[in-house]
């Protein structure tokens, strides 16, 4: 039987079963010190610890998914503001970055001084003063953030915890406008994931855009619902 990583790192699971993740192949490759991308014409140099900071610091399948979706071009970024939800190592924000957004990544606070390690390594000296690395704990603090003012909103495997649905959908409502993009990226493991896209639903138009059969990912655009739709 195979387990895919989130079954055998389940949170549940991770805090009962002891285990060396490293001798396990799907994870062997979250315990290389980096892993090397090439997105926007340049190579991209990560830098991984999953021994210090875990799922933060690690580069998910559905970062990876995300970042050949905006590669694609189907989103214009050019000039574009961006935040970044749930940023981890930063991989998407640095490819929206390079690909002409003015970016904000954010994360909790624990994992910023990392973020922010591997913008400084990845983005060219000519393009640092559009990317920065800001604490968000989802449903926290908001009104430190511009409400709505974001082009687009990208998250890349932040669909995970339950517990954090709401704060998340909350987020994700404060920080768009009617005009703004949402785009996340999962894989559904869990019915509860479906039910979370059913909560983006009563809020967003959600669409499928992308699927990549091999990493068994799914890209979801997410727009506001004009306030008629409500009535
Ligand atoms: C599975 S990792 C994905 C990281 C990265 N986006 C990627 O795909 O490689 C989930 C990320 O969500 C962040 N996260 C979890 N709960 C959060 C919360 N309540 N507020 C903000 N970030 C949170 C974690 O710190 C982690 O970086």
């Amino acid at each position: 039987m195979f387990y895919s990583v989130h079954e055998i790192l389940g949170w549940n699971i991770m805090a009962l079963l002891p285990y060396d993740g490293a001798m396990i192949p799907g994870l062997r490759k979250f315990h290389e010190p980096s892993a090397t991308f090439h997105y926007a014409k340049r190579d991209i140099v990560i830098r991984q610890n999953w021994n210090q900071l875990g799922v933060a610091a690690v580069v998910w399948d559905a970062a990876i998914v995300l970042c050949t979706y905006l590669e694609l071009g189907t989103i214009q970024l050019q000039d574009r503001t961006v935040i970044e939800l749930g940023a981890g190592t930063g991989l998407v924000g640095i490819v929206a970055a390079l690909l002409g957004a003015d970016v904000t990544v954010t994360d909790r606070e624990v994992a910023l001084q990392f973020l922010e390690s591997n913008l400084q390594e990845n983005i060219p000296p000519d393009l640092r003063a559009k990317a920065r690395a800001r604490e968000l704990n989802w449903g926290v603090n908001l009104d430190q953030f511009d409400p709505g003012s974001y082009d687009v909103v990208l998250g890349a495997d932040v669909v995970y915890l339950e517990e954090a649905f709401p704060a998340l959908l909350e987020t994700l409502e404060y920080l768009s406008s009617e005009q703004t993009t949402i785009l996340l990226s999962c894989r559904i493991r869990y019915e509860r994931d479906q039910n979370f896209l059913q909560m983006l639903g009563s809020r967003f138009v959600v669409e499928k855009v992308h699927y990549d059969t091999e990493k068994d990912v799914h890209v979801y655009k997410a727009q506001k619902r004009l306030a008629k739709e409500d009535l």
